[in-house]
């Protein structure tokens, strides 16, 4: 049954009552008052679709097919509402089935899907474990829930064989550096607190903390937060009964183990060594593409999440940035404001996992960025920039690169149709 204020539950668990389940039923994750949907709507990676339109559809896909969508493990609904949001904001067609374990969880989704009158929902009370028997999907979202599955491996399966052809996955998975301290304090209050109701593990969680010393691993880790935003962020932090974090190598061997292939990281720059080797080094010939991400995590050790997009081996396709054709997008400022910024400041700085990192940017480049509309193609931009078409790809093809290596820079014909959400965007 479709979304229209009614609820369809099939509950077909596989265990009657895990702890994990009864972990998100007493506290719903994130966190979200239904009502804040009047005043803004959540954004953010994975399942931004012009995200999944770039990483997925190599910025090309009709969006008048219909995109069947299925959010595993939807929790309070963040993924679910901007998809939903996003697509008939830009009157696309969609359809999505939303899975989780959780029945409190589902109703917050539920509520925040029908204050806004979003359509075309049905939403599951279920295992991701069995998401094959709702459809072939064109895009799975699966963000935080891989990591706290009994075996991981058994999702990303469940999940690679319910992808239609040419269909993708975008994940979220933790990662282990960025995450010091956690597993620690996660181990010891996991033994001291068995048998205990979810309510009696946070309070007693709570007050043990208080107690935990200031140079503690954990307490001196600047990167995790979720534990000060509430009893439902210092559960799921401190007081997860199943958290298995991923190092870049561990997710490239879940994905190849069930016949998935990484199309991209969203900020893939992050895995690239540029910028940590002293230029002179000469890299061995037997690194490979994922030698070089693992050995980049460990080297910045800041990272906290893996965030990514993959599909069936084979079928990954990359954006062309010099199809004339293509429509790049600029995700953040209005592109005008940071051009004059970067004019004036010789780059520009940026934030990623707490690293402030500035990126250089000529004038020139500062131009041909300020003249991203949203709608221009790059064929057009050439047209604007007054360039010869060598000089254009050579300045685009350099600019292109440095930004959609932070996840800046996006090619989607999705928008060619207006916005209108009325909401502002939280990039989060
Ligand atoms: C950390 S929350 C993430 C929620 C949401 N994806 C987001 O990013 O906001 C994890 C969610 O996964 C759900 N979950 C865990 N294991 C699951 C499974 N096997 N099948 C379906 N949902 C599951 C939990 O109930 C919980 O709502």
């Amino acid at each position: 049954m479709r979304y229209e204020g009614a609820t369809e539950i099939i509950s077909r668990l596989h265990k009657p009552v895990s702890q994990v389940q009864e972990h998100y039923n007493a506290y719903p994750y994130p966190a979200r008052d239904p009502k804040d949907e009047r005043k803004r709507l959540i954004t953010g990676s994975p399942s931004n679709p012009m995200e999944i339109d770039h990483h997925v559809f190599g910025g090309a896909r009709d969006w008048n097919v219909p995109l069947r969508v299925l959010v595993a493990g939807g929790g309070s609904g963040d993924g679910l509402i901007q998809i939903a949001q996003v697509l008939t904001d830009a009157k696309r067609p969609y359809e999505i089935t939303y899975i989780d374990l959780s029945i409190s969880t589902r109703k917050i989704a539920e509520k925040r899907a029908k204050i806004r009158g979003l359509k075309n929902i049905t939403f599951i009370t279920g295992s991701l474990l069995d998401a094959s028997e709702y459809g072939a999907f064109d895009y799975i979202d699966c963000c935080g829930v891989l990591h706290h599955l009994l075996e991981p491996q058994a999702g990303f399966d469940a999940l690679a064989k319910a992808l239609a052809p040419k269909g993708g996955l975008g994940f979220m998975v933790y990662a282990p550096y960025g995450r010091s301290g956690v597993y620690p304090l996660q181990e010891a209050f996991g033994e001291l607190t068995q048998g205990m109701t979810p309510q009696d593990r946070l309070s007693f969680g709570k007050s043990v903390f208080q107690r935990v010393p200031q140079n503690h691993e954990f307490k001196r880790n600047t990167l995790v937060g979720d534990h000060q935003d509430g009893d439902a962020g210092f559960y799921d932090l401190l007081l997860h009964s199943q958290d298995i974090a991923c190092t870049v190598r561990d997710v490239a061997g879940l994905l190849d183990a069930a016949g998935l292939e990484l199309a991209n990281f969203t900020q893939p720059a992050m895995y690239s060594l540029d910028g940590l080797l002293p230029p002179d080094f000469v890299r061995p010939d037997q690194f490979s593409r994922i030698d070089e991400m693992h050995l980049a995590e460990r080297l910045r050790g800041n990272m906290k999440t893996h965030i990514g997009y993959a599909m069936k081996q084979g079928e990954v396709v990359h954006v062309d940035p010099l199809d004339p054709t293509a429509i790049p997008h600029f995700i953040g400022e209005n592109p005008k404001k940071v051009e004059a910024f970067i004019v004036q400041r010789g780059g520009l700085p940026v934030a990623i996992n707490g690293q402030k990192l500035g990126l250089g940017m000529s004038p020139q480049a500062a131009k041909l960025l300020g003249a991203i509309d949203g709608v221009s193609s790059v064929g057009m931009l050439q047209e604007k920039s007054g360039l010869d078409l060598a000089a254009f790809n050579t300045a685009w093809a350099k600019l292109s690169n440095l930004l959609c290596g932070y996840g800046l820079m996006l090619y989607s014909g999705l928008n060619k149709i207006k916005k209108s959400s009325g909401v502002p965007n939280d990039i989060g």
